[in-house]
């Protein structure tokens, strides 16, 4: 299965600029280039179910020393904080020489006892340091000018330590030796080397090993945040011992079920007077689309496909009410950066600070002097090998293992919409425990939310595109606490 340059119309539209806005000035649709790939007839990406590689051991380095050798003395352009924040590689196969690269916040405040939180993007393919680190929920974000960092006084540090991580090899500044290891990615390799960094980072940082432990990411990661956990399940059970205090995962706007996703990304474009319900109808009769995502053989169906195409070719996808990024120059003096007003072209921003030789030097990152600059999605990654069709088996084993599950939604995002979002979770069929109903924040709706026997929560995020915490900061940030202190989302606005 080759992810790039396949011709098939349809997803063209479907999935272009799936993963929001990526390539230095272009943007790339990572998550549209794998759909293209796995709903094509004779595809050739495993879709059954997930399953751990097994090892006879897993490689544990010894980590001494290297927690002090990755603190970050400050980043170039970089206000003053009052936290510590941490950059480097860890090596997650020496014989191949394959090694990630993580970020690490502390918290703002109690990092003795607030809880670890890991970060996962999607993609597949995209860096958690360009998007979750440094547009979304990271401590800072980039100036206009590429060259400055301001304050995200929504920073979910203000919640948890929170660590990013570029994954799989071939990610942002994660790499690999021996090129066949990031040419060829998939969910299960991923997952396996998620794991292997997990406990040879906790060897790092040996105080966060028994911290309370939750895994957090949006779109593809919904995939990779449940079978990491899975993963750690799975490795705790087998060792009857709790190598990582997991407690818990939280996933937005995530890949879930494919069938329902595909069925709820049309029903979303219709609902929201993007297309016409003509089209709806025809994507429905031609299309395919309820049993498997789209069958993109039939003439009709690619008619329609090219109708719909023509609807959405100026919208951003992941913001259907957001402004685009119509002038990509960084500019001489940097504009007032503001946080609740999300600036479209931050990826170029991002993406002029991240290729700074003193940035990467200041980061710890590219130390073997890479190939290839550094993307917010991979252009080396060229094939998935296994995604599969549904996670929702591992959403099930997770409530029966008592740890805690949020599903959330930004409700303006037309990539995985909400509507996709609420069809892949009815597929469960969860009594209710606690009856849809708003969420409040400051006086305002802040999303809705309806909690399951079992024990998951649902939210939406109201006014949140596919990133929700650059659209709505606050918000997630709010939402982040929520989760981690175990708490409802409140009716009223009271302090609770
Ligand atoms: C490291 O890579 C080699 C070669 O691909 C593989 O056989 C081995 O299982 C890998 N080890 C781990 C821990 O993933
Ligand atoms: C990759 O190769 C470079 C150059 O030989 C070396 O410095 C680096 O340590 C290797 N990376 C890993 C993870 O082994
Ligand atoms: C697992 O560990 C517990 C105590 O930590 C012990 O009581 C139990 O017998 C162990 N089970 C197995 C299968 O070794
Ligand atoms: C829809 O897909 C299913 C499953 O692949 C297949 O059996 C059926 O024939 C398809 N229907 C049409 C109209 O293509
Ligand atoms: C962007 O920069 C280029 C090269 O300096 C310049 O020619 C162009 O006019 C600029 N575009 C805008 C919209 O300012
Ligand atoms: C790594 O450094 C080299 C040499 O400075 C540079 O050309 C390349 O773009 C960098 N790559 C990444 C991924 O940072
Ligand atoms: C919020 O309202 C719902 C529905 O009215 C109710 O079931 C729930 O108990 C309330 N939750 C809180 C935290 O007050």
């Amino acid at each position: 299965m080759v992810l790039k340059g396949s011709s098939i119309l349809f997803f063209s539209l479907l999935i272009s600029s799936f993963l929001s806005p990526t390539h230095g000035k272009k943007r790339t649709d990572a998550l549209g280039l794998l759909y293209k790939a796995k709903l094509t007839k004779n595809s050739a990406v495993d879709t059954s179910g997930f399953e751990v590689i097994q090892h006879d051991s897993v490689e544990v380095l010894p980590q001494e020393g290297r927690k002090e050798r990755d603190r970050i003395e400050k980043l170039p352009g970089q206000p003053n904080v009052a936290f510590y924040h941490y950059g480097g590689y860890v090596t997650v196969n020496e014989s191949t020489g394959k090694a990630f690269y993580y970020y690490f916040v502390e918290a703002e405040k109690s990092h003795h006892s607030l809880p670890l939180l890991l970060w996962l993007n999607g993609g597949p393919g995209c860096s958690s340091l360009s998007f979750g680190a440094m547009q979304e929920l990271g401590p800072f974000r980039v100036h206009s000018d590429g060259k400055t960092l301001y304050k995200n006084r929504f920073s979910w540090n203000h919640a948890a330590n929170v660590l990013f991580l570029e994954s799989p090899a071939g990610v942002g500044f994660s790499y690999s030796n021996t090129t066949s290891d990031f040419k060829k990615g998939g969910d299960k390799q991923t997952a396996s080397d998620n794991y292997v960094f997990l406990l040879n980072w906790l060897e790092r940082f040996p105080e966060y090993k028994n911290r309370n432990f939750y895994i957090s990411g949006e779109s593809y990661a919904g995939h990779y945040v449940p079978q990491l956990a899975h993963t750690i399940l799975h490795h705790n059970k087998k060792a009857n011992e709790t190598l990582v205090n997991l407690k818990g995962i939280i996933i937005g706007n995530a890949l879930i079920n494919d069938d329902t996703d595909a069925v709820g990304i049309y029903d979303y474009f219709a609902s929201h007077a993007l297309i016409s319900e003509k089209s709806l109808y025809q994507i429905k009769k031609y299309c395919n689309v309820s049993v498997y995502g789209p069958t993109l053989s039939s003439d009709e169906c690619m008619a329609v496909a090219n109708e719909v195409d023509k609807d959405l070719e100026n919208i951003d996808i992941f913001n259907i009410y957001a402004p685009l990024c119509h002038n990509t120059n960084l500019t001489q003096k940097p504009k007032k950066g503001s946080l609740l007003d999300f600036d479209p072209c931050s990826y170029i921003y991002v993406h002029a600070y991240m290729n700074i030789p003193e940035v990467q030097k200041a980061l710890h990152a590219n130390v073997t002097k890479l190939s290839y600059d550094w993307e917010s999605c991979s252009p080396v990654i060229q094939d998935w090998e296994d995604s599969p069709s549904t996670i929702l088996p591992l959403l099930q084993e997770f409530m029966e293992n008592g740890l805690r599950v949020w599903i959330f939604s930004g409700d303006i995002d037309g990539r995985m919409p909400v509507t996709s979002t609420k069809y892949s979770i009815n597929k469960m069929k969860l009594p209710v425990k606690t009856a849809w109903h708003p969420w409040m924040l400051n006086g305002e709706v802040g999303g809705y939310t309806e909690v399951y026997k079992g024990d998951l929560t649902f939210a939406t995020v109201r006014g949140a595109g596919h990133q929700v915490p650059s659209y709505q900061p606050l918000r997630a940030l709010s939402l982040i606490m929520h989760f981690l202190a175990g708490t409802p989302l409140p009716n009223t606005s009271r302090h609770d």
